[in-house]
């Protein structure tokens, strides 16, 4: 049921072009992956080259580090759903580089993101970084204020987390990024998720 909704979607965002500044590729060749009826999604920024070659979010340099942290809060792919914020690979230098998304970028693609999420109704959402807590709280919220603990905001239930690679590009997160997914491990277990 979810999987031919997400199909759908899937199949609509294909191909999709929006008119913000910057240059991108892709759109709709990365998919989700994981276990739609999980209940708890994993919410990214964007997927970079190495997942629009293989087709699926976080495969490359801050995948291996997302499948290191999940172990640390007892989970595996298999027990979340995951899913970018922008669609495409936000681009720089004729494509060599990957990009942070524009906030022109995350609104034009909030609306795949809402159809995804009335899909898939997650019990929890896992933010990872920066743009992925933006489509919540909006542009002032700032993810060094809110990592490691649970935050209602309108319907959904949050979990913020710093984004995976930012213990690559900050090696001085790593200890509290390790610490926030043994904190958000202990959450998921103590509210039955
Ligand atoms: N970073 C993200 O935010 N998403 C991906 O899919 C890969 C890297």
């Amino acid at each position: 049921m979810k999987e031919k909704a997400l199909e759908d979607l899937y199949r609509r965002v294909y191909g999709c072009r929006c008119d913000c500044p910057g240059e991108r590729e892709g759109a709709g060749l990365v998919r989700d992956c994981g276990n739609p009826d999980a209940g708890i999604i994993f919410l990214g920024e964007a997927p970079g080259g190495e997942e629009i070659r293989r087709g699926m979010p976080f495969v490359g340099q801050a995948g291996r580090k997302l499948e290191e942290y999940l172990k640390l809060a007892g989970l595996g792919r298999r027990d979340v759903f995951i899913i970018n914020t922008v669609k495409c690979r936000p681009t720089r230098n004729n494509g060599r580089a990957n990009r942070k998304p524009g906030i022109c970028e995350i609104k034009s693609c909030a609306r795949w993101l809402q159809e995804e999420l009335k899909i898939l109704s997650p019990g929890v959402i896992v933010t990872l970084g920066d743009v992925a807590l933006k489509n919540f709280g909006g542009n002032k919220i700032q993810i060094g204020n809110y990592h490691g603990q649970p935050l209602v905001m309108g319907q959904f239930k949050l979990f913020p987390l710093y984004h995976p690679a930012a213990a690559i590009y900050r090696p001085a997160l790593e200890e509290v990024i390790r610490q926030d997914f043994v904190k958000l491990g202990q959450w998921l277990r103590e509210n039955a998720y």
